[in-house]
């Protein structure tokens, strides 16, 4: 856990300039600077916060209350892979309660895994799906997502059913989230 003061900030800023030269009003560079925060703690920490705060001129409850409203941004610490079971309606009935309840059992978080349910992702004509780092993984049973989590455990390679392959680590994804696309390729 860093301090406001910790020199990680310091050789952030010039990152976070950059980003904030992208729009008309440094505010508005608010949601790329969360990213860029929690790719440096794998989380959005009160040091990150206040972070974005200095930057951007706003107030600590200001950057508070974005960094709260969106579910993206983990106030906790996230392991390399963010494991996320869709169980809303579509899903649910179709698996992904089954599949959350036999991750669940089978207990993969082990500090590079962290496992949680998340809402619609509109990708519901692959139900049920699994998103890892916010990558698609469509069609799961309880049997792929254990050796999903296997294989991501054991570092091998993982490519989703669609998007950016191979998947990036949660801190790679937050940078490229960030607008720095050409580090994680
Ligand atoms: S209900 Fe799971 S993606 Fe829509």
């Amino acid at each position: 856990m860093t301090t406001a003061d910790s020199p990680v900030w310091t050789d952030l800023a010039a990152d976070a300039e950059v980003v904030i030269a992208r729009y008309p009003h440094a505010r508005s560079a608010l949601l790329p600077l969360l990213h860029l925060v929690q790719s440096v703690e794998g989380h959005v920490s009160a040091a990150g916060i206040e972070f974005c705060a200095r930057r951007l001129g706003l107030t600590v409850a200001e950057v508070q209350a974005v960094a709260t409203f969106y579910t993206m941004y983990k106030r906790a610490p996230v392991g390399d892979y963010l494991v996320g079971v869709c169980t809303n309606t579509l899903c649910a009935v179709m698996g992904g309660d089954a599949i959350l309840g036999a991750l669940q059992e089978y207990s993969p978080e082990d500090g590079s895994i962290t496992l949680e349910a998340v809402e619609c992702n509109a990708a519901c004509d692959h139900a049920p799906v699994i998103m890892v780092n916010w990558e698609f993984f469509d069609t799961m049973t309880p049997a792929a997502a254990r050796r999903l989590v296997d294989d991501l455990r054991a570092g091998r390679a993982v490519s989703p059913s669609r998007g950016r392959s191979p998947l990036c680590t949660f801190r790679q994804t937050s940078r490229l989230l960030a607008g720095f696309p050409e580090e994680t390729r």
